[in-house]
């Protein structure tokens, strides 16, 4: 039996209404797959051509892309998602996360091996990693395998049944080789790189299974509860982008090692210690974010760091946070702007038909850094 899964996750089931609507959805889909015009090698021709107009895949990339485009919608999904995540968590800093996601979806330019690069880096692991597992959850994914034996029909015996399925694994396997196939180049910042991909990737995980909640649905005869339909809920990104941003606050800085004077291959990081004689520091753990040099203050703009500046920032003349003018403004100071709005307010309807209102004035002021 086919169970009927809303776009939000939930299951509708067989005997509801609007379900059958679903599952003349559904063979229609099936039918337009099978007669899909194809290329050597099963790949559709759709695929190809979406594939060719992304910019910024690399090769192998693209090859993952014609073979799964399910999953590669998905994939832009997740870094949407990840972008806007990235502003809503740090959008009040001094880096905001400006040119992150402007235009080309699918390369973040990151000139240093910065903390903020190393946010950057998990967050859209994290992003891509959510998004496949909600596709998958949903039953978008062909490929990921979570479908057949927990939808199955219910029986009379049973308490509840799962609807769609809350399985990762798939979302993280696919978002590694995805994105880590960019890091070929064997040298420190790869390293770094896929240190903090699969940060991104197993705090989505840990979240996930943390706060996966068994979402369910009575059926029966005015809510008896005689037939239950379960299943498990994603839960929002958000809560993902809050803990990585403690990370990002706790980040570590690390050096490759063997050092690079040696001229050894790089293996793996190790903790920077302070003094140069301290001996070789232990590895980051795997919930550690890591960079390799010390952010520029952003206070300015200079291209070749990716600051871009924090004059004509609105900042908050009461935080003491990092959105606070003090800090936002470097120390420049700032210039307040007030506005006065007219606008109408509370509105009467007299008996008939006449509407009076009020004049209220709001005031508002923003502070502007200098
Ligand atoms: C982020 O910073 C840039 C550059 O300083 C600025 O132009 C932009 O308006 C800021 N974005 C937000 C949402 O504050
Ligand atoms: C400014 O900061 C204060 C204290 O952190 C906060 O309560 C307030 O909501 C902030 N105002 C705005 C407009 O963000």
């Amino acid at each position: 039996m086919l169970e009927c899964v809303r776009r939000d996750g939930s299951v509708l089931h067989a005997t509801d209404n609007g379900c059958y609507c679903f599952r003349l959805l559904f063979l229609l889909t099936i039918v337009l797959l099978c007669v899909r015009p194809a290329l050597p090698g099963g790949v559709s021709l759709g695929a190809h051509l979406v594939c060719a107009r992304v910019a910024g895949l690399t090769d192998k990339q693209r090859a993952m892309c014609r073979s799964s485009p399910a999953a590669i919608a998905a994939v832009g999904d997740g870094l949407r998602m990840a972008y806007a995540e990235c502003r809503n968590q740090l959008g009040g800093y001094r880096w905001n996360c400006t040119g992150i996601g402007d235009g080309n979806d699918f390369g973040h330019v990151m000139p240093l091996a910065t903390r903020e690069a190393a946010f950057t880096y998990a967050i859209t692991s994290a992003g891509v990693t959510h998004a496949l597992s909600t596709a998958c959850a949903r039953g978008d994914l062909p490929a990921c395998g979570c479908s057949s034996n927990r939808r199955r029909a219910p029986s009379p015996s049973d308490q509840f049944h799962w609807g769609g399925c809350g399985e990762s694994a798939y979302g993280a396997r696919f978002a590694r080789r995805f994105l880590d196939s960019r890091e070929i180049e064997a040298d420190a910042r790869s390293l770094m790189n896929l240190h903090n991909n699969r940060v991104g990737r197993k705090f989505n995980l840990q979240i996930v299974k943390d706060l996966v909640r068994r979402e369910c649905k009575c059926h029966g005869v005015s809510g008896s509860c005689a037939l239950r339909t379960c299943w498990r809920a994603l839960p929002p990104f958000r809560a993902v982008g809050a803990a990585l941003r403690e990370k990002y606050h706790r980040a570590r800085l690390v050096t490759p090692h063997p050092p690079p004077a040696t001229h050894a291959p790089q293996t793996h990081l190790v903790i920077r210690r302070p003094r140069q004689n301290a001996g070789v520091g232990r590895q980051p753990r795997k919930s550690e974010l890591v960079f390799l040099e010390p952010s520029p203050s952003y206070c300015e703009a200079e291209p070749m760091t990716g600051s871009f500046g924090t004059h004509g920032r609105h900042c908050n003349r009461t935080s003491r946070g990092e959105d606070g003018c003090e800090t936002l403004c470097c120390g420049r100071g700032y210039n307040t702007i007030q506005s006065v709005e007219e606008t109408k307010c509370r509105c009467k309807f007299h008996w008939c038909c006449r509407v009076s209102c009020e004049k209220c004035v709001t005031r508002t002021e923003i502070h502007v850094c200098k």
